[in-house]
């Protein structure tokens, strides 16, 4: 019943995403208002879009759907929680409008562009056979924590100019402030505060260090670059800004791949004559991804709030009402992809929203991508046979899908190509 859906109550999302509650949501209210609940955030409702062409209209449309903010409203950004304007909202890079947004990431983009990750490429494909090599040596392993959480790590590590010896603090950090294993939405704890502080510190010095030596990084390149100022001319992005980049590359970086890798390598388990056909035919690979990506939706939703008033599909949202888009959802949906409940690494063409739509569009999808491919690469390679060996542990989090824990099992290639 439409009615009894609470999207604020995690223990919804507890068992990966709800996707039977989305189907309803898509074929009879694609645009809903989620009524406040006893877990929604300030005791505010929100609207719902839950189909691909609204989705993507909404992304499309910036100046209406704001990532920062709109209305009378003091806060803002892109969770459903309002988040302080000048300190989360406005200041991150998904969390800001154009054109300072355009300009911001203008300055980084070059730093995740395919040229750029060429570079990276032959090192990344060394830190795979690594990793692969030593639970391959076991047979077994827990294919989160030693596989899928691993080599975004080591990436978003080089990315950043992060000393590889320093990405598992890293990693727990992040990992306390994703995921609400302690908490309800928009609720924090000592434990998430305590990360929180040591990440930005660890940030800070960081960054002071790429001030005085500037290296050939992401960071670096926010730090020593200039965009056009409100005022004129042009300007560094203030010292704020350059520390929430380094959050949000931490965060935005190594999560979702972690999870998308996960829930591929679940979906390759569960669905093993589609391990098979990728086995026989690894040009198919690079599709592969795709479906494992649109599989997965590790980024369950992104929110905007409306900035002026606006009718969609006969309802009518007022500016400053909170819109979330669920790209999760739009990846199933009926009327864009054939049988979109099956999982089918041949499907082409594949227009999922894993990665948004629009001004917003995940800076790090070719990295992402790259990882992945990788990993499978490596995986094909090595094993004839990938297996689960035990119950899987799931984040309890409507803003990740994802797992904490996976219990893997291989069955090793009997022969390697040469
Ligand atoms: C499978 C992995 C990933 C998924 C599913 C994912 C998902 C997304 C989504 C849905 C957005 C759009 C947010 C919005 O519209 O509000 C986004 C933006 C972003 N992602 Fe990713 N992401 C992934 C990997 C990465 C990686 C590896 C990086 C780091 C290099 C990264 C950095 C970013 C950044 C900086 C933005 C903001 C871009 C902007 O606002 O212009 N992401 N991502």
């Amino acid at each position: 019943m439409i009615d009894d859906i609470d999207l604020t109550d995690l223990d919804v999302f507890a068992r990966g995403f709800p996707h039977e509650l989305f189907t309803t949501l898509r074929r009879e209210a694609p645009v809903w208002f989620q009524p406040p609940s006893a877990h929604t955030p300030g005791g505010e409702g929100f609207w719902v879009l839950s189909r691909h062409a609204d989705v993507t209209a909404a992304a499309l449309d910036a100046a209406t759907f704001s990532s920062h903010r709109g209305g009378a409203r003091d806060g803002g950004g892109t969770l459903i929680e309002d988040l302080p304007s000048g300190f989360a909202a406005g200041v991150l890079l998904n969390m800001m409008d154009d054109p300072r947004h355009r300009h911001f990431r203008k300055l980084v983009t070059p730093s995740v562009s395919p040229r750029a990750l060429a570079t990276m490429e032959a090192e990344l494909r060394e830190r795979t056979a690594t990793i692969l090599d030593a639970v391959a040596e076991r047979g077994s392993c827990d294919l989160v924590t030693d596989v899928a959480a691993e080599l975004p790590l080591q990436a978003i590590a080089r990315l950043l100019g992060v000393p590889q010896v320093d990405r598992h603090r890293l990693f727990g950090w992040a990992n306390a402030t994703l995921d609400y294993d302690d908490r309800e939405l928009g609720q924090t704890s000592a434990k998430v505060q305590a990360a929180q502080a040591e990440l930005f510190q660890y940030g800070a010095a960081l960054l002071a260090e790429k001030r005085r030596c500037p290296a050939d990084d992401i960071l670096s390149a926010a730090v020593h670059g200039r965009i056009p100022s409100d005022r004129g001319g042009d300007e560094p992005l203030s010292e704020l800004e350059q520390q929430m980049l380094f959050n949000l590359l931490i965060a935005a970086g190594s999560e979702t791949t972690r999870n998308s890798i996960a829930l591929g390598f679940a979906a390759l388990v569960e669905h093993p004559e589609q391990w098979r056909t990728l086995r026989d035919d690894r040009a198919l690979l690079p599709r592969a991804v795709e479906e494992m990506l649109r599989w997965a939706s590790s980024t369950p939703y992104n929110r905007r709030t409306a900035t002026r008033d606006v009718e969609l599909r006969g309802q009518t949202i007022r500016a400053g009402d909170k819109v979330t888009l669920w790209w999760a959802s739009a990846n199933r949906d009926e009327d864009v992809f054939a049988d979109p409940f099956r999982f089918d690494v041949r499907r082409d063409p594949n227009p999922h929203l894993t990665f948004g739509y629009g001004n917003h569009f995940c800076l790090g999808a070719n990295l992402a991508r790259l990882e992945m491919r990788l990993v499978f690469e490596g995986l094909l390679e090595r094993f004839d046979a990938i297996a689960l060996d035990g119950p899987i542990e799931w984040t309890r989090s409507n803003k990740h899908t994802g797992v904490r824990h996976m219990p893997a099992a291989f069955v090793r290639r009997t022969e390697r190509p040469s």
